[in-house]
């Protein structure tokens, strides 16, 4: 069977590379044996869920990539569904695996504090309450779900396990990348991105596509991460630790400036235990540890966090852009 490639796989391997197979076999086994045979594209080859795959003409379902068998004489095309260069790359890949491997814990987070739907409220008073069609982008488990209950939503999350649970509760959830928004310009009323901006590495390019797809005076609303503090003080660093982001907030606040967006703070009350809580979901201590093991981290997580103050300030941004003086 013949295999092109688009992009950076093109750039490593060559356009096309021929695979011989005797019978129909998965998907999956054809990809490794091109991993044994090119052990250079491991990294780009170790997720499929990153590439649109196109088979004899057909693109395949994210969803279906698992099932998928293919015969000698198929001609398969990998093109790149995740933005961004190489080291963009491999920050999403760690990211959506964290997520993948979150569910539960961010179930439970959001189930004792219903944190993410108190973000997602703040949100919601930026947002007209005419809007019929709202993107939810990085849906994660559909929290705005249980938040807006007119207009309909449609999240978009780089995690297949995060998009398996937010399918039960919001209208209609996608396989996909922030950066690159598989829909038409201006196919929404508004986006919005509930803690979630500062976790993509080419944080500028996803506010620029969440502006393409939004009508003309459509809103693209987020919030983002400041930090915890104590009397005015970070906690965290405070602890020798730093919670690292890919698109930290000064980022955030810059690209916000330049479509004329207006940023400001809000501030929770939280306790030790939602610190250690929140830091228990394996994405988060990711922050704290990356390249750690998840139990491992988590462990050292809740054993350095144990000198946490009572109560300390979740300080956290809300930025909200219309789109009225410029075209994207
Ligand atoms: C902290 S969770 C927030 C989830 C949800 N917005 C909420 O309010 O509960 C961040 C989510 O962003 C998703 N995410 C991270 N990078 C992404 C990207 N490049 N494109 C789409 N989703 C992304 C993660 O998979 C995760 O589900």
């Amino acid at each position: 069977m013949i295999i092109r490639f688009v992009g950076p796989l093109a750039t490593k391997l060559g356009k096309e590379i021929q695979v011989k197979i005797e019978k129909e076999v998965p998907l999956r086994e054809v990809i490794e044996r091109v991993v044994r045979l090119y052990p250079q594209a491991e990294d780009e080859l170790s997720d499929l869920s990153f590439y649109s795959i196109s088979l004899n003409g057909e693109l395949l379902k994210k969803d279906e990539l698992e099932e998928i068998r293919v015969k000698d004489g198929d001609v398969l095309i990998l093109i790149p569904a995740i933005a961004g260069g190489g080291r963009e790359s491999r920050i999403k890949l760690v990211i959506k695996k964290n997520f993948d491997m979150s569910t539960s814990t961010y179930e439970d987070f959001e189930r004792k504090y219903g944190f993410f739907g108190q973000l997602a409220l703040k949100m919601k008073e930026k947002i007209d309450d005419e809007v019929r069609m709202i993107l939810d982008i990085g849906c994660g488990t559909g929290v705005l779900g249980g938040v807006f209950d007119g207009p309909t939503i449609v999240g978009i999350d780089i995690s297949p396990d995060m998009v398996r649970v937010a399918r039960k509760r919001l209208h209609d959830v996608l396989i996909g990348d922030g950066s690159r928004l598989p829909f038409r310009d201006g196919s929404f009323d508004a986006a919005v991105f509930n803690a979630v901006i500062f976790l993509i590495p080419d944080g500028g390019n996803a506010i620029r596509e969440s502006l393409r797809v939004v009508k003309d005076k459509g809103k693209v609303v987020g919030t983002y991460l400041v930090g915890l503090f104590e009397n005015g003080k970070e906690v965290i660093e405070r602890l020798g630790l730093r919670h690292r982001l890919p698109f930290p907030r000064d980022r955030v606040e810059e690209v916000v400036n330049e479509f004329e967006g207006i940023c400001e703070k809000i501030t929770f009350s939280v306790t030790k235990e939602f610190v250690r809580d929140f830091y228990s979901i394996p994405a988060m201590s990711n922050a704290l540890f990356p390249k750690m093991e998840p139990e491992k981290r988590i462990e050292l997580a809740r054993q350095k966090l144990s000198d946490l103050p009572d109560e300390m300030d979740f300080v956290w941004g809300i930025f909200s852009i219309s789109k009225v003086n410029f075209t994207i």
